[in-house]
């Protein structure tokens, strides 16, 4: 029997996940072990990282616990791990607050988080030549970098740091055959929704403004990634992609 065709196979590839603990992050892991990838994910938390691993699809995959914030951390995740075809950057967390009531310490802890994490780690990767030729990074920023709300200036500013950051990956490493893209999701269903501060009557009234009046799944955000993982995104690089409705 010939196998079924599928451009959007991950079959042969290793895909680093960060965030893989949970919500988009965790989506991400599972969908990409479904369409046969060998997965390595990364998060803080153990248990939750475990959760994760039990729901993966095949076998081979690792979990290599790491805080993204801490420099010998990102060194020890990219000593131990596989060579990989793909990077998912995907960890980062959220923190509103208006402008004027911004605190050193919080604004610090996003942009180390969501930006500076997607820096070190990519040039620790690249630097220990971990990923092979032909790969793919993929940046998770946010439409929040694009479509601006009260309160929410540092996640906002991080993510679109993020998106920039991304297109000078497709820049300078074009000449390694590697791809580099950002995925900019819309609000999606998961933990971090519940860390933003808004009530649950603020959620509901935001859900109307989007066109089918709900939130993304985190799945419906994997699958974008996996676009751009898989041999289907061979000629995107340098993109941004709104995944919102
Ligand atoms: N949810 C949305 O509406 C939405 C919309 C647009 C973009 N995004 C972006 O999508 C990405 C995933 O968000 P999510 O909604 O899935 O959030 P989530 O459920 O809160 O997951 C966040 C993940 O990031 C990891 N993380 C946070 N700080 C870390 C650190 N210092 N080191 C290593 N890992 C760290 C967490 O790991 P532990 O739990 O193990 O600490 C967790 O796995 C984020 O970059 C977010 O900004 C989300």
């Amino acid at each position: 029997m010939t196998e079924a065709y599928n451009p959007f196979s991950l079959a042969g590839k290793t895909v680093l996940v960060t965030g893989a603990s949970s919500g988009i992050g965790r989506a991400t892991a599972i969908e990409c072990s479904r369409l046969g990838a060998t997965v390595v994910a990364t998060g803080r938390d153990e248990a939750r990282l475990g959760e994760t691993m039990a729901a993966l699809t095949g076998k081979g995959h690792v979990s290599i616990q790491a805080d993204l914030t801490k420099a010998e951390d990102v060194s020890r995740l990219v000593q131990e791990m596989p060579q990989i075809d793909g990077l998912v950057c995907n960890a980062g967390i959220t923190r509103r607050r208006p402008i004027s009531f911004v605190k050193e310490d919080e604004l610090q802890e996003v942009f180390n988080t969501n930006t500076f994490a997607c820096f070190t780690l990519t040039k620790a990767i690249m630097k220990a030549r971990k990923m092979n030729r032909g790969g793919s990074m993929v940046f998770v920023s946010s439409m929040a970098a694009r479509q601006v709300t009260p309160g929410n200036a540092m996640y906002a500013a991080s993510k679109a740091a993020v998106e920039s950051f991304a297109r000078s990956c497709a820049l300078e490493y074009a000449p390694m055959q590697i791809r580099s893209n950002a995925i900019l999701p819309g609000m999606v269903e998961t933990p971090m929704n519940n860390e933003g501060g808004l009530s649950a009557e603020a959620i509901e009234r935001d859900k109307q403004n989007y066109l089918m009046k709900r939130y993304g799944k985190p799945e419906e955000i994997a699958w974008g990634i996996i676009y751009l993982l898989s041999d289907a995104g061979a000629w995107s690089s340098g993109t941004s992609m709104e995944i919102t409705c």
